[in-house]
């Protein structure tokens, strides 16, 4: 039996698998623990299972001397230090797969309702203020024969665009082997797009100001990838000069977004809490193949579901 480190409860019954093998030392907050009782919790933990809110950095390795395997309850790991991970040994898995539908659900969601206002609709309607049926009232965006241009065209990526042809869309992709000049044209010639790339000192801030210049100034954008990925401060600027046509965020950075911050009071946005993945089939479903990576690598076998 070896100790497990886990920093929130889980949906399912995964966690009560591990804890028939492994002794676990389960997190009692709701919240992330800060960087320091993450190493109390961790400390003398074999295995780490951890979210996307953890920083699993040289810090925090150094004080898990004994830390052999860490599982991150997400497909992103942008939260892992690869290189310190590597340089102890430790095996790092994640969760794909199980939440590539749930996420490109949302992103069409966020992409149709942003399309349509339906979020300032809402509140309109709430607010009293809707008095009678108008021609003008709330015109927004036709989705067919308009062309979404997904930027990283992996597992998510992918399961958007098919989505995006059921309704009649044209489908531009970018990855990041393509040649210089590609991510441009998308942008330029782009109705909606979407971002479906990781988050690597690569791609951070990729969609800054003067990405968000080339796009056509009834666009719209989409993340539900990570939030660094665009620059949220340019996104509000572009929004409120009428420079672009929308935008819908499952992500931002800083996440969550200061009730100050400029993009709350930006127009045609519709924000979300980071809830990509947030259907209970793949909540649980993520819930296993986290157990199932800790529960491999600490018998001394590979992870099933490695990054
Ligand atoms: C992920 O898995 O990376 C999502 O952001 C949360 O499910």
């Amino acid at each position: 039996m070896g100790i497990c480190a886990v920093t929130r409860d889980l949906p399912g019954g995964a966690l009560k698998r591990l804890a028939a093998v492994h002794q676990v030392r389960l997190w009692p907050g709701d919240g992330p623990p800060s960087a320091g009782e993450l190493a109390e919790l961790a400390g003398p933990a074999d295995g780490l299972i951890c979210l996307l809110t953890d920083k699993v950095d040289a810090a925090l390795l150094a004080a898990c001397p004994k830390l052999r395997a860490v599982a991150n309850y997400a497909v992103g790991f942008d939260n892992i230090d690869l290189a310190a991970t590597k340089a102890r040994g430790i095996a790092v898995g994640n969760t794909p797969d199980v939440l590539t539908d749930a996420t490109a659900d949302l992103a069409f969601a966020l992409l149709a309702a942003t399309a349509r206002q339906l979020a300032e609709a809402d509140r309109y309607v709430r607010q009293g203020r809707w008095t009678t049926w108008q021609p003008g009232l709330f015109l927004g965006a036709p989705l067919k024969g308009a062309t979404l241009g997904i930027i990283g065209p992996g597992r998510i990526g992918r399961a958007v665009a098919q989505r995006a042809s059921g309704y009649g869309m044209e489908v531009i992709t970018f990855d990041q082997a393509d040649p210089p000049g590609a991510l441009d044209a998308l942008l330029r010639s782009s109705d909606f797009v979407s971002l479906h790339c990781p988050l690597t000192p690569q791609t951070a801030g990729l969609i800054d100001a003067r990405a968000l210049s080339l796009m056509k100034p009834d666009a719209i954008l989409i993340n539900t990838a990570r939030g660094p990925l665009v620059d949220l401060v340019a996104l509000a600027e572009a929004l409120q000069a009428g420079r672009l046509g929308g935008a819908g965020l499952d992500v931002t950075d800083p996440e969550p977004a200061p009730l100050d911050h400029p993009i709350l009071q930006a127009p045609r946005v519709t924000l979300a809490p980071h809830i990509g993945s947030a259907t209970r089939q793949a909540r649980q479903a993520m819930a296993d193949r986290a157990v199932d990576n800790i529960l491999a690598s600490l018998q001394g076998r590979p992870m099933p579901y490695p990054v």
